[in-house]
């Protein structure tokens, strides 16, 4: 079959050669398709670059890391999106993940008189292209954060961010910039390089995971170190000084908070920390949306730090987490006694205040309280001399520790979260996962996911005995297993996802680009 097959192609072949040779072949006509016969060409993929100062697994100081690692990669699995993300290159990010690092090579930064050295650096994962910007000036230091010139640091980074992109070839369509230190990428980019003709369709997202810190200098330094001149300087002045979150939302297309309630509250004095003058003025181009969590990281069913592992249907391994908790910490091991959690930097924003005016009272009662934390040093002795008066009760652990906060999360019945302000909150949605039932302050992005007796318990105001008066309330409730059991599958089967708030942030770029 095979044979008489070639023979006859080759047959035709030659026909049609001799066909040609008689007469010089017409140019193809184009095929004519309609609309409904073309192939759907694949649409292109719309380039996004997040320009942030930490992101999981890399370097992690607190939540904003964590959007920054989980929504990246929410957004490249909607297939719409060719996410890349930018991070300096501190010497505290693992040896075990430089490794796998590539060198891309190097380009110099020009910012006012000073021209500095910026290794390249790239990694891809989850369908997410990482770059590392290498000056150990700058980042050869611990931690990422808290030196006297952590201006000029940031500084450096946001311009390195807007240099390299020439080196790379690519220009995103949305710079999304996160928070003070990649602020200024967003008024470069509107000052110094709008008029370069790659950088004129870059728009920017800023998007603010805590306004408390806004980036604040004198305005002595303003050209020598941050390179800026004369006619842009009111973008950036702020109450005779150089505010670069200001700055930034003024330069930005577009702003963005992680909750629509803090989205809301930043217009007011008592959450904008001096800038709500700035945010309502702005208010046409703010956003606000919910982040969600890492819900396959955050999974009682297959988490391997927790004791025994449990699912929504099947909550009995709930209880042996709670003995080993209690035995670990040294508490006495009981049933039926609530076992209220705070996991929190030991700072007063997060609501220590109220706890510290009610906490001996709440321990008269049938009840164990545990704090893991570090943080102001004054909450720290606070607590570890209560745990030293309440042995029975009370357990400090003046610590930051990732496992042993799983094994919190999966062993505590009541989540406690009163912050005084709260952009967002991952800690209250983590405890959901864990079926520990959250009593938050109702702000932030506490407000927006934490639902009174649907998942959780809330109060308004920031009052230590309405705090303290909902704490109890929910304690009477655990001891109705009926109820409690069904808040506690509500609470584990709450979505927290980033499938919706990734959609959310699509069809914020995209009202952007159109
Ligand atoms: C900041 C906020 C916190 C938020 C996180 C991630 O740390 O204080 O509320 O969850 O950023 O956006």
């Amino acid at each position: 079959m095979a044979t008489t097959k070639t023979t006859k192609t080759a047959g035709k072949a030659a026909t049609a050669a001799k066909t040609a040779a008689k007469k010089p072949a017409a140019p193809k006509k184009p095929k004519t398709t309609t609309a409904e016969q073309a192939p759907a060409a694949p649409a292109a993929k719309r380039k996004i670059l997040f320009v942030a100062s930490e992101c999981t697994p890399y370097i992690v100081t607190g939540g904003l890391a964590e959007v920054i690692g989980s929504l990246s990669k929410a957004l490249a699995a909607t297939g719409n999106f060719d996410v890349r993300v930018v991070v300096p290159l501190y010497s505290d990010i693992k040896k075990e993940y430089r490794d796998k690092f590539t060198y891309l090579g190097n380009i110099y930064v020009h910012l006012a008189w000073r021209n500095q050295y910026c290794g390249i650096f790239s990694y891809e994962q989850d369908g997410v292209i990482f770059y590392f910007l290498d000056n150990e000036f700058y980042f050869k230091r611990p931690g990422c954060y808290g030196y006297f010139d952590d201006g000029e640091r940031f500084a450096f980074f946001s311009r390195a961010v807007l240099e390299i992109m020439p080196f790379l070839n690519f220009y995103p369509e949305v710079m999304h910039c996160h928070d003070w230190q990649a602020a200024l990428a967003a008024i470069y980019l509107k000052t110094n390089y709008c008029f370069r003709q790659e950088y004129q369709f870059i728009r920017a997202l800023f998007t603010i995971h805590n306004i408390e810190y806004q980036g604040q200098y004198s305005l002595d330094i303003l050209s020598s170190l941050f390179d800026i001149y004369g006619k842009y300087q009111y973008l950036v002045e702020y109450n005779n000084s150089i505010n670069l979150m200001k700055g930034a939302i003024e330069c930005c297309e577009k702003f963005s908070t992680v909750s629509p309630r803090y989205a809301q509250e930043i217009k007011d004095p008592y959450y904008a920390h001096g800038l709500d003058p700035i945010v309502r003025r702005n208010e046409f181009k703010l956003t606000g949306i919910l982040n969600g969590i890492d819900d396959i990281g955050y999974n009682p069913q297959f988490d391997t730090h927790i004791f025994a592992n449990f699912t929504p249907d099947d909550m009995s391994n709930k209880a042996v987490n709670k003995a080993e908790l209690q035995k670990m910490l040294g508490l006495p091991v009981k049933a039926d006694t609530p076992v209220i959690s705070m996991i929190s930097r030991l700072v007063s924003h997060k609501g220590f205040d109220l706890v510290l005016n009610i906490i001996e009272e709440l321990l008269q009662d049938d009840v164990q309280f545990v704090v893991l934390g570090t943080g102001d040093s004054y909450y720290e002795g606070f607590f570890k001399d209560l745990a030293r008066r309440y042995p029975e009760k009370m357990s400090a652990q003046i610590m930051f520790n990732n496992d042993l906060s799983r094994k919190i999360y999966a062993g505590s019945d009541i989540f406690l979260m009163p912050s005084k302000s709260e952009p967002c909150g991952l800690s209250q949605m983590i405890a959901c996962r864990y079926a520990t039932i959250p009593v938050v302050r109702e702000t932030g992005g506490l407000y927006d996911s934490i639902k009174p007796l649907e998942n959780g318990y809330t109060f308004t105001n920031y009052n230590a005995h309405d705090m303290l008066y909902v704490i109890r309330q929910a304690m009477a409730d655990y001891k109705n297993k009926e109820v409690w059991s069904k808040l506690m599958y509500r609470a584990a089967t709450t979505d927290f996802s980033w499938n919706n708030s990734a959609k959310q942030y699509e069809a914020l770029y995209m009202s952007m680009l159109n």
